[in-house]
């Protein structure tokens, strides 16, 4: 018998990609035109696992089609609300993530944007680009806000929001969160006040940053009663999930001056973004760039083909999502 089969939706880093052929037979997929539902069911026709990355849909009539051989859908990323959790339990298929692997670049990227909005750091660059830039002026239309002595709200401090925590420490921030339940052990290391409701964060944090994973619960949780509590000067982040937010009402607080700015790296109708949000000057757009560094795209394969070698070798991915 021939080596278990393992598919991909995209191409990998040359390393994961590398690593993966030395114990599987590797599927790869390496134009940039995404695949098709049907091409997907047919790569998978006699392997053994299908490895989706976060931006890969796999809906219920995906997961239906899958040939019996496939067992595990072990994904490329921490967030899983790309797939039919569901239908993969009727269907009996495990699946599995990537939650350590992605942490602190995520963390990085996300405050990131606290720093380039608090500091206008993309209007400061394209002002430079541009020629147009005539010296240092004290009362500067680019004049930001300080950060330090200020209270960073992280909605969701699980792994990723403590890691974006921990930094706001770092740079004189105090930390309030919002939890379905207080976690002691954050209260202890990072000083976090627990917000029993969303309410009580939006309206005590001058950064909100957003950590929570896309559910039926959090579609549109901050929504435009949301932004409406969020203090003047306030700002928001975004690196988790687009969908999350209701876009259309944050260009509006952004315009009115509902909330002061917002740094986003994702978006709800990804990859297209809210044309509205474009125009405005106090918005700082990266595309989705959380886990972008070269060492956690390696770790995310590297990753993944453990969940696969755990899975095969005791049923049990190491980064157990389902069952
Ligand atoms: C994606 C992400 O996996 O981890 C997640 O949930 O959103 C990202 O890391 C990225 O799009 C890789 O395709």
């Amino acid at each position: 018998m021939g080596r278990p089969a393992v598919v991909l939706t995209r191409r990998w880093t040359r390393r994961a990609e590398e690593e993966l052929a030395r114990r599987y037979e590797l599927r790869a997929h390496h134009d940039e035109r995404e695949l098709g539902r049907d091409e997907i069911v047919a790569r998978c026709e006699g392997a053994v696992a299908l490895c989706p990355t976060a931006s890969d849909p796999i809906p219920a009539e995906l997961i239906a089609a899958l040939p019996e051989s496939v067992r595990l859908i072990a994904s490329f990323g921490v967030g899983v609300n790309h797939i039919d959790l569901e239908a993969a339990a009727a269907k009996g298929l495990a699946v599995s993530n990537t939650p350590g692997a992605v942490t602190e670049d995520t963390a990085d990227l996300a405050f990131g944007l606290v720093l380039a909005v608090a500091r206008n750091l993309a209007r400061g660059d394209a002002l430079v680009r541009s020629g147009r830039w005539r010296g240092v002026s004290v009362d500067d239309p680019l004049l930001g806000t300080r950060l330090w002595g200020k209270a960073l709200g992280v909605v969701g401090l699980g792994r990723i929001g403590a890691a974006v925590a921990r930094r706001a420490r770092g740079f004189g921030m105090s930390v309030l969160y919002h939890n379905r339940s207080p976690s002691p052990e954050a209260e202890r290391e990072l000083d976090a006040r627990y917000c029993r409701t969303l309410v009580e964060l939006l309206e005590g944090a001058d950064v909100v940053t957003l950590h929570c994973p896309l559910t039926d619960e959090t579609h549109h949780l901050i929504d435009a009663a949301a932004l409406g509590r969020m203090k003047a000067g306030a700002l928001l982040i975004n690196a988790s999930r687009g969908p999350i937010v209701d876009e259309a009402a944050l260009a509006e607080a952004l315009a009115s001056g509902v909330i002061a700015g917002a740094g986003l790296d994702v978006y709800e109708f990804e990859p297209r973004v809210t044309e509205a949000l474009k125009g405005l000057p106090n918005v700082v757009l990266s595309p989705h760039l959380g886990t972008a560094t070269r060492e956690t795209r390696d770790a995310m394969g590297l990753r993944v083909i453990e969940n696969i070698d755990t899975f095969l070798a005791d049923g049990r991915p190491v980064d157990q999502v389902l069952p």
